[in-house]
């Protein structure tokens, strides 16, 4: 649980979606992503972690890089890090991208996991979301991959789009289970401060849901997830043959990571530091071996604990207090025993042994029950 993971930042898209608010840029200049791509080099040199217990290329779009510079993505990182001796190797693949020779290159080189962005399988709301792809995509992606020889692959999909119906909703999970993934992500869509989507809302041309209506589609996702032998282990995970992503598991559990590229966080028994986000500013830091980070923050124990419990209760299985408490020389039942005992008798929290673990009632109202364990004291 202790050494730490490694997260590789890819920032480039093909398109810039309009409700993403992750670091990524519509940038198809090859000049910029051989200048990311040196930089990595250096930063790597730098900062990668001995023997990572996992390794997540994620973006932005790490298959949007042509194939000499995704196969150089792969050298790069594998330069720094034994990829064949890490226990999990996961890779962001995009529809539009994806082609059977990355797959084939990714695995050469040590991927054994891949994560599809299909988001929804209806035509018009791929389009309202900006996304460079149509639901064939979305099956040619996943066939190439298997054709490639990958025998854990993921599906991330987005409900709770403007308008959408439980029978929308119901149709895309169907369309996706038929593909037979491995794993699946199911978020509720949100409505990102500084994106394209929360200032149409803001003038009003967009609007949100009904919370019911969400929440219908949230119970039926872990119903039908469930019912096709998925196991929830996070609120939006779902883990079938290939079993939990251990690399936000890790994350979960307040483990050390590094993160290299451009707006990348890392985490050191609780000191979070994020990259610079722009990818030039980025370059010249590393490169002139000025420090990548822009911010900084030490957290106090009791913000990490408050964190351990905002974090832990995701997880289907809860946070174990005393070992938590352990871990980080704070009493979690001083601070937080009354916080919890109020969430018990609400029935949204439940006690079992010496972890706490949300109840049906609690999965449901999951953010406003956690939030309450980032208050300061
Ligand atoms: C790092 S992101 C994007 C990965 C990849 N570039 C793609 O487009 O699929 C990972 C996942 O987060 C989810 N996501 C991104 N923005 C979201 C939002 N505003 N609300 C809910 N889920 C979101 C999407 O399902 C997405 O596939
Ligand atoms: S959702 Fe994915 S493809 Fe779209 S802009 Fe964000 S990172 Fe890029």
């Amino acid at each position: 649980m202790n050494a730490a993971t490694l997260y590789v930042h890819v920032p480039f898209c093909v398109v810039k979606c309009g409700y993403c608010d992750f670091n990524s840029y519509a940038d198809h200049d090859g000049a910029s992503h051989d200048r990311f791509l040196h930089a990595l080099d250096v930063e790597l040199a730098r900062t990668a972690p001995e023997s990572p217990p996992s390794v997540f290329f994620g973006g932005g779009t790490p298959t949007f890089l042509d194939p000499q510079r995704f196969e150089s993505l792969m050298r790069i990182v594998g330069r720094h890090v034994d990829l064949a001796a890490c226990p999990e190797v996961s890779l962001e693949a995009n529809p539009e991208s994806v082609t059977r020779e990355k797959a084939e290159l990714a695995i050469d080189a040590g991927v054994n996991r891949f994560s599809i962005g299909a988001q929804t399988f209806q035509p018009e709301r791929l389009k309202f979301l900006d996304r460079a792809h149509d639901a064939a995509g979305v099956e040619r992606a996943f066939l190439a991959l298997r054709d490639a020889g990958a025998t854990n692959v993921s599906l991330d999909l987005m409900f709770g789009l403007p308008g959408e119906t439980l029978e929308e909703w119901s149709a895309d999970l169907a369309r996706a289970l038929s593909l037979g993934p491995d794993h699946m992500s199911c978020y509720n869509l949100t409505f990102e401060p500084g994106t394209k989507l929360e200032h149409a809302m803001r003038q009003g041309s967009v609007s949100p849901n009904e919370p019911e209506v969400d929440l219908e589609m949230f119970d039926h996702t872990r119903t039908e997830l469930e019912r096709h032998g998925s196991l929830a282990y996070e609120i939006s995970n779902f883990a079938r043959r290939g079993g939990p992503c251990r690399h936000n598991d890790h994350y979960w559990l307040q483990g050390d990571y590094a993160g290299v590229g451009p707006g990348a966080a890392s985490h050191r028994a609780g000191e979070r530091t994020t990259n610079l986000r722009v990818v030039e500013r980025w370059a010249q830091a590393v490169e002139s071996g000025a420090p990548a980070w822009g911010d900084r923050e030490v957290l106090t124990p009791d913000q990490r604990a408050g964190e351990a419990i905002w974090l832990g209760l995701r997880r289907a299985d809860g946070i174990d207090l005393a070992k938590a408490a352990a871990r980080l020389s704070i009493d979690l039942e001083a601070r937080f025993g009354r916080t919890i005992d109020g969430f018990v008798d609400d029935g949204l929290i439940r006690r079992s042994g010496g972890r706490i673990v949300l109840t049906d009632l609690g999965i449901r109202v999951a953010d406003s029950v956690t939030q309450e364990f980032l208050q300061p004291l």
